[in-house]
This record gives structure tokens, sequence and C-alpha cells, in this order.
């Protein structure tokens, strides 16, 4: 959609844009780690929660969208969006330069890079840009914390304490 007839107002007003896109069912530590990361190096960060029907989420997409906002209570640096359609578009639409993917392991290149060069085949003024995830975060996923905890397990600290309390009510453990 390389058509530079689109105005980009966004881009004007907040400065240098990321977009962190993910399914976030739910956040975890380890994506916070990659959002704080991000605002580093960018001024404005919008985490976009991408509508993957091959992908049957535990919590709803408001739910989702609530518990990263809730992260966030004071920081104007964060925006919180669903996004529905081609991730690509979305950002360049948004004005950004950038989407930032996680990385945790050697597993996740293959994906990301598949990803990525789709992404840019698509699009090339955005470009990708990746993160290491912390150290202490690269065994997690939001799967295995939503497994762990399915079963009664202990997962204080891998999430934050308002998405602990969402899963427990979930699970009623
Ligand atoms: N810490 C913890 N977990 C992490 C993580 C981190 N830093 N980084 C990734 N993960 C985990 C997630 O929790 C998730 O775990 P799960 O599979 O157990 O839920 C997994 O890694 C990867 O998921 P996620 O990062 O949420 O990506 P996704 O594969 O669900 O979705 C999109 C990837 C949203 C980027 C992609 O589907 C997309 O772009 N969709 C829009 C449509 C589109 O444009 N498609 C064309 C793409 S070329």
């Amino acid at each position: 959609m390389s058509d530079n007839q689109l105005v980009r107002p966004e881009a004007d007003v907040f400065g240098t844009i990321a977009v962190y896109p993910g399914s976030f069912d739910p956040i975890t530590s380890g994506h916070l780690d990659i959002i704080k990361r991000s605002l580093v190096l960018f001024d404005h960060v919008i985490v976009a929660i991408a509508k993957n029907p091959g992908k049957k989420t535990l919590f709803s997409m408001e739910e989702r969208l609530q518990m990263i906002r809730d992260c966030f209570p004071d920081e104007k640096r964060v925006e919180v969006a669903e996004v529905d359609g081609l991730l690509v578009d979305y950002a360049y639409m948004k004005g950004a330069k950038a989407i930032v993917r996680g990385l945790r392991a050697v597993s996740d290149f293959d994906y990301e890079f598949q990803l990525a060069l789709m992404n840019r085949r698509i699009e090339r003024e955005v470009e990708t840009v990746f993160l290491m995830t912390g150290f202490r975060w690269i065994f997690i996923s939001s799967s295995i914390i939503k497994d762990a905890a399915r079963h009664g397990g202990d997962v204080k600290g891998l999430v934050p304490d308002h998405v602990c309390n969402k899963l427990r009510e979930k699970f009623m453990v």
C-alpha cells in the first residue's frame, strides 16, 4: 500500500511510532518486558491485538484489551488497539516506522523471519525490529501459563498481578 498520497497524521503527533502485535491471551511479563524495551527506542507504542481466527482464545478481545490497558494506567505513550486485517497495512496507516517482535529462543526465528519478510514484501516502508526478551522470560508463553494456571500452578510473577487474578477467576482456583 505504498501510496504516498496517504495521510499518516499520527506520526506528526506522536513522534516515532512502533506497533507491537500479538494475541496476548493473556499478556505476560515477557510481553511487558518487550513493551518497556520498545518505549526506550520509540516515542509511542501501539500494542495491537490481532484477530486470529485460527487461535481459540481463553479471554475475549475486550478482556485482553483491558488487561493490557491496566498494565499502563499512567503511560500515555502506550496505546492498545484491536487489529482486523493485515497488520502491516494497519502499521502503515498509523504512521508506524516499525513492527516490534520479541525473540525468546532460536525456535522463534523461523516463524518470525517468514512473517517479517512477508510483511516487508507487502509494505516496504514498515521495518520489523526484533528485541531480545529478558532472560527471565525466555521460557514462557501465554499457552504454558494458561496450562499451568488451569491445573492450579502458581503463575505469580510470570504475569502482572491483575492478570493472575483473571486467570484464577477463569479457572476458579
Ligand atoms: N514473552 C512471552 N511470550 C511471548 C513473547 C514474549 N516476549 N513473545 C511471544 N510470546 C508467545 C506468545 O505468548 C504466544 O504464545 P501462545 O502461542 O502460547 O499464545 C506466542 O509466543 C506467539 O504468539 P504472538 O506473539 O501472540 O503472535 P501470534 O503468532 O499469535 O500472532 C501476529 C502473530 C499477530 C503478528 C500475526 O498473526 C499477524 O500479523 N496477524 C495479522 C494478520 C496478518 O497481517 N497476517 C499476515 C502476516 S504476514
